[in-house]
């Protein structure tokens, strides 16, 4: 269902206690807000989820993970699986992170997995997308973009998707300062509801929360939030300022 989100994406940031000093500078504040009409979901290292959901619902917030594995369970050292997010009450999780393609070497068929068994156990996949500088310089990031959501969501039927968020990232904006401008960031948001629309329909489109990630702070979020088709956004760096993130939730 369509709503307005704020996501914090922590990465791989925050000791324990510093983790915790974090949380309660934004979980005490977020209390005290009227959210009747946006959603906050924070992403916090894992290790640490349980500190978060345990007081995640009296402040006003749910909890995701960063990642998860695409296999079910057994021989995988170091892994986490769908399955023992469930069982730690965490309700959401990013999946195909830049920094996952990137890094970890995360291709599509298993960020199709991922998402599949996310929604198995009931977990509600935030589906990341986005182009590197050179797609968008060729002009080719619609098509790099298009290719990711229909080979990492396209393959869900409607029912499935719903419980989908996207979250478009050009790669470029995340953690540089560049922030897409608000046509880039529109057009790019037009086009991913266009893609669902013909591949669904015009209702599942309009159901489908987008969320838009990139050098998003307090001081860009707002006019980034009133476009027509950004539905909220995935923060990286500025989630990590307890000041500059309730800022950010207050954009709408
Ligand atoms: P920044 O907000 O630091 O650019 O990071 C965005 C991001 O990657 C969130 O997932």
């Amino acid at each position: 269902m369509r709503r307005n989100i704020v996501a914090g994406n922590w990465k791989m940031n925050k000791t324990f206690e510093e983790a915790d000093d974090l949380l309660f500078s934004i979980a005490e504040p977020l209390q005290k807000l009227d959210l009747d009409t946006s959603q906050v979901i924070l992403c916090p290292p894992v290790l640490y989820a349980e500190m978060f959901t345990d007081i995640a619902l009296e402040n006003n917030f749910s909890v995701g993970a960063q990642n998860c594995s695409n296999k079910e369970s057994g021989a995988y050292t170091g892994e986490i699986s769908a399955a023992m997010l469930k069982s730690m009450d965490i309700e959401y999780c990013l999946v195909g992170h830049s920094e996952r393609r990137k890094y970890f070497g995360e291709d599509s068929k298993m960020l199709a997995e991922k998402v599949d068994l996310l929604l198995d156990n009931e977990i509600n996949p935030i589906f990341c997308c986005g182009e590197v500088l050179e797609d968008r310089e060729a002009n080719n990031h619609f098509d790099v973009v298009g290719k990711q959501i229909f080979e990492g969501i396209f393959h869900l039927n409607a029912e499935e998707l719903d419980n989908v968020i996207i979250a478009y990232e050009p790669v470029w904006a995340i953690g540089t300062g560049k922030t897409a401008s608000p046509a880039q960031a529109q057009e790019m948001h037009a086009f991913i509801r266009n893609l669902i629309a013909k591949k669904y329909n015009q209702e599942v489109a309009d159901n489908m929360s987008i969320l838009y990630g990139g050098s998003c702070n307090a001081k860009n979020a707002k006019e980034l939030f009133a476009l027509k088709d950004v539905d909220g956004g995935l923060i990286g760096g500025a989630s990590l300022k307890a000041e500059d993130f309730l800022a950010i939730i207050q954009s709408f």
